[in-house]
C-alpha cells in the first residue's frame, strides 16, 4: 500500500509534517496494519473488493490507526492485538465513509469520483456494511472483550451522531452545545476508542486508560472543527473532497451556528433562506463564506479546535517521554494547522 508511504513525502497530505513524522516512526506497523486491511476485504463477491479497494488504495491518513499503533508504541506493547485493532479502526472508518458520501450526496472523497457515483448507493451502503462486518471479526481475533466492547460501542455513537445530524438539518437554531455532541459522537468517539483500545491490550491501569481515551477524543473534536472550518475556508483539490457541501445540505456547523448568532436584520434572512428554507442561488456559497469570515468565525472555530488540541496534547502527560508521545503530541498540533 502507498498511504503511509505518501503520507511522509507528498505535499498534499493532508497534515503533512504530523503525518510525515509519525508516519516515519510507524510506517513498519502501518504497513503490517494495510496488508491486514487488504487482505480482509477480500470476498468471493467481486465488487465487494473492487469497491473497497478503490477507496482504500485512494489512499486517506490513516490518522486513526496510526494512533492505535502510536499509543501501544508508546506505551511499550509491542504485539499483533494493537495492529488488528488499528485495521478493525480503519475498517469502521471506511464503512463510515461510504456511508456518509451516501447521505451526505457527496461527489468527491480522496481525490477520486466517490464510490456512490461510480457505483451507485445501494452498492456502497452494502459494501460499507460488509466493511463493518469485518471489523468486527479483526476486534474477536484481537482477543480482548474490553476493546471489543470499547469500539463496537463507538460504531453505535457513531451512528447516532450521524443520525442526530441528520434530524436537524435545516434548523438554524442548532446551538453550538448541540453542535460539539455531533461531533463528540460522529468523530471523537472512533479517535477516542482508537487510542483507548491500545491502553486496554496492554493491560494499562484505569487512569492511564482514560488519559488515551481523553487524547483521542480531544484531538477528534479538534479534527472534526477543522474539517469544517475547511468546508468553508479549504481549498478542494488539498482536501481531496467538495468544499461547500456542509453548506450545500443545510447543515449547521460551528463556522455558520457563530455567524448566525452574530447577524440581524438582512444577515439572518440570508440564513433563514438558504439553511432553514434550503434556496440557493449562485454566489450565496461565496456570500455564506464573506459572512462567516466577517464575523470571525473561521478564526473562532480554528482557535476551538486549537482549545481542544491542547487538551490532547496534555493529556499525553501521564505518560513517560519517548519518541511516540512526541509524535502524538506533534500531531495535535498538524491537525489545526492543516487548517492554513
Ligand atoms: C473524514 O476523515 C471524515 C471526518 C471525520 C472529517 P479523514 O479526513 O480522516 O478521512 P481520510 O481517511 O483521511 O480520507
Ligand atoms: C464524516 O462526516 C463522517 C463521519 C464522521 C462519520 P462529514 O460528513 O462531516 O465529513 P466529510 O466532509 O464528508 O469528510
Ligand atoms: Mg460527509
Ligand atoms: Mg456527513
Amino acid at each position: 500500500m502507498v498511504n503511509v508511504k505518501a503520507a511522509a513525502t507528498a505535499k498534499q497530505a493532508d497534515i503533512p509534517n504530523a503525518a510525515e513524522a509519525l508516519a516515519a516512526l510507524a510506517y513498519d506497523d502501518m504497513r503490517r496494519v494495510d496488508a491486514l486491511i487488504l487482505e480482509r476485504l477480500d470476498s468471493h463477491v467481486d465488487l465487494i473488493p473492487e469497491l473497497a479497494r478503490y477507496l482504500i488504495e485512494a489512499g486517506g491518513k490513516r490518522v486513526r490507526p496510526m494512533i492505535t499503533v502510536a499509543a501501544a508504541n508508546m506505551i511499550g506493547h509491542s504485539d499483533i492485538a494493537p495492529l488488528k485493532l488499528a485495521a478493525a479502526v480503519e475498517f469502521i472508518h471506511t464503512a463510515t465513509l461510504l456511508h456518509d458520501d451516501v447521505v451526505d450526496e457527496s461527489g468527491m472523497r480522496r481525490g477520486k469520483v466517490a464510490a456512490n457515483l461510480v457505483w451507485g448507493n445501494a452498492s456502497s451502503v452494502l459494501v460499507g456494511d460488509f466493511l463493518f462486518a469485518r471489523s468486527f471479526s479483526l476486534m474477536v481475533e484481537a482477543g480482548s472483550m474490553r476493546a471489543l466492547g470499547v469500539l463496537s460501542a463507538a460504531a453505535s455513537t457513531i451512528a447516532e451522531g450521524e443520525v442526530r445530524q441528520l434530524s436537524s438539518v435545516k434548523d438554524i437554531g442548532v446551538s453550538v452545545d448541540t453542535y460539539m455532541q455531533i461531533i463528540d459522537a460522529k468523530t471523537a468517539a472512533l479517535f477516542a476508542a482508537a487510542a483507548q483500545v491500545s491502553g486496554i491490550v496492554a493491560g494499562r491501569s484505569a487512569d492511564e486508560e482514560a488519559a488515551l481515551e481523553t487524547y483521542g477524543r480531544e484531538l477528534g473534536l479538534a479534527f472534526q472543527l477543522v474539517d469544517d472550518a475547511l468546508d468553508y475556508g479549504g481549498a478542494s483539490a488539498k482536501l481531496g473532497k467538495s468544499t461547500g457541501d456542509d453548506f450545500r445540505e443545510g447543515k449547521v456547523t460551528l463556522p455558520v451556528a457563530l455567524a448566525i448568532a452574530a447577524s440581524s436584520g438582512k444577515e439572518t434572512d440570508f440564513w433563514t433562506r438558504v439553511i432553514a428554507g434550503g434556496e440557493q442561488v449562485d454566489g450565496d456559497f461565496d456570500q455564506a463564506v464573506r459572512l462567516i469570515k466577517a464575523h470571525g468565525a473561521l478564526d473562532a472555530t480554528v482557535n476551538q479546535a486549537r482549545a481542544h488540541a491542547r487538551r490532547a496534547r496534555e493529556a499525553l502527560a501521564v505518560f513517560p517521554a519517548n519518541k511516540w508521545r512526541n509524535a502524538l503530541e506533534d500531531l495535535a498540533d498538524f491537525v489545526v494547522e492543516r487548517a492554513y
